[in-house]
């Protein structure tokens, strides 16, 4: 066993004792193989040095060059296998094939061989691919109107946010009214006081009342905030047996978090809705999963099995899919269009008639999948369309960057929005 201070700390590296807050709280516990979230929240609690079983810290390699051919063709073989349904011969998913090449081989230098894993895969009680596909899956197709009837018994949404919704609608809403409507709830608050006081916004002074975060963040851009909030607070709780529910918002708030960083690049006014609307992007799967589990359980190992990209697998077998449900709850709240439009067309933008915002959220999307940070069920790399990329006119290059604020972003958005037990 060996003290290590924490800016020597590497992923791959195994706690030899429990780590405690200093409240006395368990944060981690002992055996646990650390990965680069777990790092980036012990920075956020503050931990100065942590006990890892003995390991020799000087030869985890920390540049590719110390990586051996051998495992980086392990990382190329396995990241072709993640992109198998992604236009890899794009410039951006090649950019995006590239960083994830070089994420993996660090990844499995620092694992012993038994102990890679290829998937990350955070879906729960689905069973070991077989090499074969099933001759068929047999589910009875189901109509938009009975799923309809399903929605509507679905809680229906807390007032706070239908309050918030319609004073950052109302144009002679003031920032006061804005900040009186969020003070209602104590939880909110709190919450939007540590986002805004987060990496997420990198304020030099602290903002210590929901006002002064009115006032600095700006009015929709807090009241978005606090709606996107609001609803993830709904369903986070939400017990799902098929599905592990906080890898799916993981992969939920990383969308939010990317969406939001790559609409900063375009120049777009409020770039908290577009944060909202990565959140809620696929939201439609959890109605699915609570609605129809045996059918989505049939979807996910049919999927699974013949390597089919999930959206286009719900939509053989169910006769819909999450993103046509997404958009009907959005409806059903009465929530703000850009929410049901990115609800509905995030696999298909350019049928949007907000191509911009939602192709900005497809993009995100892809990111997330590509990085690996938590999944809404989906195991494969979705394929960009072509046409969304030429309209939002990036340089491919630009996604080192953008790569490298998604990690500082999304560990602290996470512990922000769930505490500390994430
Ligand atoms: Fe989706
Ligand atoms: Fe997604």
């Amino acid at each position: 066993m060996e003290t290590v201070d924490f800016d020597k700390l590497k992923p791959g590296m195994v706690l030899a004792r429990d780590l405690f807050h200093s409240d006395g709280r368990l944060l981690l516990s002992k055996g646990l193989q650390l990965d680069s979230t777990h790092l980036r929240v012990l920075k956020i609690w503050g931990i100065g040095t942590v006990e890892i079983e003995d390991v020799s810290i000087d030869s985890s390699p920390s540049t590719l060059e110390e990586i051996s051919p051998a495992v980086l063709n392990e990382a190329e073989d396995l990241t072709k296998k993640h992109f198998s349904h992604a236009n890899v011969d794009h410039p951006f998913l090649r950019e995006l094939f590239r960083i994830c090449v070089q994420r993996r081989a660090k990844q499995l230098a620092l694992q012993k061989p038994s102990e890679h894993n290829p998937g990350a895969i955070s879906l729960e009680k689905t069973p070991e691919t077989p090499a074969k596909p099933p001759a068929h899956v047999s589910i009875p197709k189901k109509d938009l109107a009975s799923v309809l009837d399903k929605i509507v018994s679905l809680a229906s949404l807390p007032r706070i946010i239908s309050e918030i919704d319609r004073v950052i609608s109302d144009p002679r809403s003031s920032a006061i009214d804005v900040a009186d409507v969020i003070r209602k709830d104590p939880n909110l608050t709190s919450k939007l006081l540590k986002i805004v006081n987060s990496a997420f916004y990198n304020f030099s002074s602290r903002i210590d009342t929901i006002s002064r975060a009115v006032a600095i963040v700006g009015t929709e851009e807090l009241g978005s905030l606090a709606l996107g909030t609001s609803v993830l607070e709904m369903f986070k709780n939400i017990p799902a047996d098929l599905v592990d529910m906080k890898s799916f918002w993981e992969h939920s708030v990383a969308c939010g978090a990317a969406s939001r960083i790559i609409a900063s690049y375009k120049n777009i006014a409020n770039t908290e809705r577009l944060f909202v609307a990565g959140l809620l992007h696929d939201i439609g799967r959890v109605v699915i999963y609570l609605n129809f589990p045996q059918e989505a359980r049939e979807i996910l190992l049919h999927a699974q099995r013949s390597n089919s990209l999930l959206h286009t697998t719900e939509l053989q077998l169910l006769g819909f899919d999450h993103t046509q449900v997404g958009a009907m709850l959005m409806q059903k709240w009465q929530l703000p269009v850009i929410l049901e439009q990115t609800a509905g067309y995030h696999h298909q933008p350019m049928l949007s008639q907000y191509p911009l915002e939602v192709g900005i959220v497809h993009i995100a999307d892809i990111l997330v999948n590509t990085l690996m940070i938590g999944t809404s069920g989906e195991r494969s790399v979705p394929p960009v369309i072509p046409e969304v990329w030429t309209a939002l006119r990036f340089s491919p290059e630009i996604f080192t960057k953008i790569v490298a604020q998604v990690d500082r972003q999304v560990a602290e958005a996470i512990h922000n929005l769930f505490g500390d037990g994430y």
